[in-house]
């Protein structure tokens, strides 16, 4: 049954072309820091990928554990389709808080947005559970707040800070400089570090 924010809600904007989100090519602040990631043996996940032009990105320069994740299954299928050497085992048609798994680096981009704000907090434990000691949560988070109801919903740094602060040092948490255009001035670039617990 498609209730606001379910999997089927997310599935028919997809079927629907209703995704303003969807920037179309990788987003620079994230392609600017994959660029100088040292091994492509990493192991990425990106949760609520959506069309997942990062690990389009990530695939092309030859990243090798790449995992895209949606509850959606449309973008999924693009994604195949988009690029068919992409391993069939990386496509995961999941929620994410049940992913059982342990990454070295989770991208973030639109995704803690779209989430019900009443799951920020178990986004934030969940990301800490899904990464080894050391590993990295990168991405981007607004910081602003929208006018019509959400998806996307806002926030602002000194909120999110309190959800990370229990599992995460923080190594950059700061305003994005080389935001797309239409994101520019309210959007915060984060490096969180899991810490060791
Ligand atoms: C606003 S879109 C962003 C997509 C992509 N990150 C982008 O920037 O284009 C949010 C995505 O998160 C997915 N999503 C929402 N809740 C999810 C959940 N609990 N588990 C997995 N995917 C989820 C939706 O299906 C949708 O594809």
């Amino acid at each position: 049954m498609e209730t606001k924010l379910s999997s089927e809600y997310w599935q028919n904007r997809y079927l629907n072309a209703q995704t303003g989100w969807d920037l179309g090519a990788v987003s620079p602040p994230l392609k600017a820091y994959a660029s100088q990631l040292s091994s492509q043996k990493l192991k990425i996940l990106i949760p609520g990928a959506g069309n997942a032009y990062e690990a389009e990105y990530l695939h092309q320069q030859g990243f090798t554990e790449v995992y895209v994740a949606d509850f959606a299954e449309a973008p999924l299928l693009t994604l195949k389709q988009r690029l068919p050497d992409f391993p069939a085992a990386h496509l995961l048609y999941q929620n994410f808080f049940e992913i059982q798994d342990t990454f070295d680096l989770i991208l973030e981009q639109t995704f803690f947005c779209a989430l019900n704000p009443e799951l920020r907090p178990a986004y934030a434990k969940k990301c800490a559970e899904l990464l080894k000691p050391g590993g990295k949560l990168v991405g981007l988070l607004f910081d602003t707040t929208f006018e019509k109801p959400g998806p996307p919903f806002g926030g602002s740094a000194a909120e999110y800070r309190a959800y990370f602060e229990p599992y995460f040092h923080f190594r950059t948490f700061a305003p994005a400089y080389n935001s797309v255009k239409p994101r520019a001035g309210h959007e915060l670039f984060m490096i969180l570090e899991r810490k060791a617990i």
